[in-house]
C-alpha cells in the first residue's frame, strides 16, 4: 500500500507543476471563476486545445457577472471548435445562476456546486479542492490511469470506476487536496502517459505496483470497445450573391444552439432536406467523429435565385467569424472550394 504517495506527489508538484493560466502562483488561491471555467473547458478536452479558448473567454468576460450578462449567441460562437456544445449552454446557465442566486460568488461546497448546470461529480470536486481548499476526491481519466498503475488494478474500465474512486480517496491528503489533484493530473499528462510512460523520472516509481511488475502499459485494463456506428447525412451549401445560407440548430440535441449549414436527418440512410429547389452539385464528403458515432456528411452545393429562404444569410468572406462548429467549418471549406472552382 503506497502510504506516502501523496507526500511524494505534492513535493514533485511543488517543483514541476505546469504553469497554466488558470493556476495561481506563490501559494495564492486561484479565482473560482477561472477554476470553474477551466474545469468545464477541460472536460473531454486537452490542455493544449483549451488554452487559447480560456484566454479568449477570460479576455472577453473577466468575471462570472460579465459572462452572465453576455449574449448567448456570442458565447456559443466563442465556444465554436471546442466541441461538446452542451457545455457552452450549461456554462451560460451556470454563470447566470451564480450571478443571480449567489451574488456572483461560486458556492464553496461540493454539494452546492453540484446544483449548478454542467457541474457533475468530477467538476464539483475539482472546484471545491482547487478553488476553496476543501478536501475532495478528484478523479478524471488521467487520475484513473495513475491510480490503476499504482495499485495494478486488474478490473477493466469502465466497471473499475468505483474501485478507482475509493483508491484515489485512500491516497488523497486532508490538506492540499487541490494541489494533490492537479499533481495527479499533471503526472498523468506528462509522465504517466498512456504509452511509453517516463517511469524513470516518476515521483511514484518506487511505490508503483505496475512498475514493479514491469507492466505499466497494461494498465488501465479496458473492456473491449465496440466500433462506433457510422451515420450518413447530407448538408447543403446554398449560395446567393456571396452569401451562404446558415441555420441555427435546435437547442436540444447534437451541436444544439450552434450555427451550421442546413442538413437533413442523419442515420443509416441520409435524410433529404434541400432548403430550395436548385441544381444541386456534389462537392465531396466530410468525415467527423462524435462520441457515439462517426458521420459521413455529403455536401451538395447550389446557387439560389434569391435570398427568400429562411435562415441567416452569412457573407462568404466572413465565414471564419460565424462560429461554426468543426463539422460545419470542414463542410464550409468544401463549399468554398466548390465556389472557387465554379
Ligand atoms: N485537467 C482537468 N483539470 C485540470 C487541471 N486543473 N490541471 C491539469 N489538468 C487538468
Amino acid at each position: 500500500m503506497p502510504v506516502d504517495a501523496s507526500n511524494r506527489l505534492l513535493r514533485w508538484y511543488a517543483v514541476d507543476k505546469r504553469r497554466l493560466p488558470w493556476r495561481a502562483e506563490g501559494g495564492q488561491r486561484p479565482d473560482p471563476y477561472r477554476v470553474w471555467l477551466s474545469e468545464v473547458m477541460l472536460q473531454q478536452t486537452t490542455v493544449a486545445a483549451v488554452r487559447p479558448y480560456f484566454e479568449k473567454f477570460t479576455g472577453k468576460w473577466p468575471t462570472v457577472g460579465a459572462l452572465a450578462a453576455a449574449e448567448e449567441a456570442e458565447v456559443m460562437a466563442a465556444w465554436a471548435g471546442l466541441g461538446y456544445y452542451a457545455r457552452a449552454r450549461n456554462l451560460i446557465a451556470c454563470a447566470r445562476r451564480v450571478a443571480e442566486n449567489y451574488g456572483g460568488r461560486f458556492p464553496d461546497s461540493e454539494a452546492e456546486l453540484l446544483k449548478l448546470s454542467g457541474v457533475g461529480r468530477y467538476t464539483a470536486a475539482a472546484i471545491a479542492a482547487i478553488a476553496f481548499g476543501r478536501r475532495a476526491v478528484v478523479v478524471d481519466a488521467n487520475v484513473e490511469r495513475v491510480v490503476s498503475r499504482l495499485f495494478a488494478v486488474e478490473e477493466p474500465l469502465p466497471s473499475a470506476r468505483p474501485r478507482l474512486y475509493l483508491l484515489t480517496d485512500s491516497i488523497t491528503p486532508a490538506d492540499e487536496s487541490g494541489d494533490f489533484a492537479q499533481g495527479m493530473m499533471d503526472l498523468g499528462a506528462t509522465i504517466c502517459t498512456p504509452r511509453a510512460p517516463a517511469c524513470d523520472i516518476c515521483p511514484l516509481m518506487t511505490i508503483c505496483a505496475a512498475r514493479a511488475a514491469g507492466e505499466q502499459e497494461r494498465y488501465p485494463v479496458k473492456a473491449a470497445r465496440r466500433e462506433k456506428p457510422r451515420r450518413q447525412g447530407i448538408a447543403y451549401w446554398l449560395e446567393h450573391d456571396s452569401h451562404v445560407l446558415l441555420v441555427r440548430r435546435p437547442d436540444k440535441g447534437l451541436l444544439g444552439g450552434m450555427l451550421g449549414l442546413p442538413t437533413g436527418s442523419w442515420g443509416e440512410v441520409p435524410g433529404d432536406a434541400a432548403p430550395a429547389v436548385a441544381e444541386w452539385r456534389e462537392a465531396g464528403t466530410v468525415d467527423h467523429v462524435f462520441t457515439h458515432f462517426a458521420l459521413s456528411l455529403r455536401l451538395l452545393c447550389a446557387t439560389a435565385r434569391d435570398r427568400s429562404h429562411e435562415g441567416i444569410w452569412w457573407p462568404t468572406d466572413k465565414l471564419s467569424e460565424a462560429g461554426l462548429p468543426t463539422l460545419f467549418a470542414k463542410a464550409a471549406a468544401r463549399g468554398a472550394e466548390w465556389r472557387a472552382a465554379a
